[in-house]
């Protein structure tokens, strides 16, 4: 071999060699950059991910917030990995064991966002159950997490009901027997509180009695709250005015006046038929002294339909309201009673008047909630 030849030939090899450690020098730097420089997530979440082989599938999408929780946890599960980039990160306690466990429900990356974001606090209540239609509630104002079964037996129930009617409905109490539950207000929140509902799910305590009684005008025996007597008169005076004349018959009643009253329909009609139109005891606005009946001059027990009608538009005004109206029964549990007023204020007789609901209804979707 010549020695040019010699020459070229190491040359060649000391090229070859130098060229292979540049190629490798350049490839470990470019690893290096990759693995720990380039990558948004943090060093705790690249391990684990190298660790779960998704190195590149992760790093080749944009930055999540949620994965790299996830994977800071050691929860990331692969099988979620596209759900997982559809859910907003929030700051809550447990996020990552929150999310997989919606997941495995079925849920859905807009309805986990939903629930994240309004329902942190009943979270423990959604885990516990199967999946449920979330979203379906979501404008529903009085849903209530806690009554979420009883909505579903009840639209199961009722189908021609729409989701909103069932939660009131079963918010009121409707999917059980009137009297077979109930909340009993204490005395005080009867004495202070003007606007309570009373009805077959809620009732007073048997000594309950008013402490600002006075008696109407029209006699010394009937009593009503002083706000609602005054306003009584004032309801009179304009029915006058307008030659809509009627009468108190049955303003306050104690506790013991409607046992009386409700055992005397009891033995004459059953207590199936009584409970349609008398209340049990405990269970009557009389004793809250804010409702009174009336009739007309003409009538031993009753409003004339005009008088009625007057009442339906007009009552409002002076603060009462018709509390048993036309087709409500199923609602209120007791039949059309034209002539039972029950005084809530001139504001908020108002209100029920122009919702066209009944006040079981208006009281579970605006007062509820805000005196809770
Ligand atoms: N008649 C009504 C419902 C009452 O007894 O209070
Ligand atoms: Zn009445």
């Amino acid at each position: 071999m010549n020695k040019k030849l010699k020459i070229f030939l190491i040359s060649l090899i000391i090229i070859i060699l130098l060229s292979v450690i540049i190629i490798t020098t350049l490839k470990l730097l470019k690893n290096n950059q990759n693995n720990e420089e380039t990558s948004s997530y943090s060093a705790t979440a690249v391990t684990i991910m190298k660790e779960l082989n998704l190195y590149d599938e992760i790093n080749n999408k944009a930055y999540s917030k949620t994965i790299e929780v996830l994977l800071e946890n050691n929860n990331l599960e692969p099988q979620y990995l596209d759900e997982y980039y559809q859910i907003n990160y929030t700051n809550i306690t447990n996020f990552s064991t929150i999310i997989n466990n919606l997941l495995a429900k079925n849920y859905n990356s807009d309805e986990i966002n939903y629930i994240t974001k309004n329902m942190i606090d009943d979270i423990n209540i959604l885990l516990s159950m199967n999946y449920i239609d979330i979203l379906a509630f979501k404008d529903i104002s009085n849903f209530d997490i806690n009554n979420i079964d009883r909505y579903l037996n009840y639209q199961e129930e009722n189908k021609d009901y729409d989701l909103a009617t069932v939660v009131t409905y079963v918010n009121i109490g409707l999917d059980k027997e009137g009297y077979s539950e109930y909340t009993e207000y204490t005395e005080e929140e009867a004495q202070n509180d003007l606007t309570i509902l009373v009805n077959k799910y809620h009732k007073l305590p048997d000594d309950y009695e008013p402490n600002d009684l006075v008696a109407l005008s029209y006699n010394s025996n009937y009593y009503l709250r002083k706000e609602a007597a005054d306003a009584f008169e004032r309801l009179t005076n304009a029915g006058v005015l307008e030659g809509v004349i009627f009468y108190p018959f049955s303003p306050y009643r104690s506790y013991k006046t409607q046992e009386v009253l409700y055992n005397r329909y009891v033995a004459r009609d059953g207590v199936k038929a009584a409970d349609t139109y008398s209340a049990r005891p405990g269970f009557s606005e009389h004793q809250l002294g804010l409702a009174v009946d009336v009739r007309s001059s003409n009538l031993p027990d009753n409003l004339t339909p005009e008088h009625y009608e007057w009442m339906l538009n007009n009552s409002y005004k002076y603060g009462f309201i018709v509390r048993y109206p036309k087709g409500c029964q199923h609602i209120t549990q007791f039949i059309e009673e034209p002539w039972h007023l029950r005084y809530l204020g001139v504001e908020l007789a108002t209100k029920v008047h122009d919702s066209g609901l009944t006040y079981d209804e208006y009281y579970d979707l605006y007062i509820k909630e805000t005196q809770d």
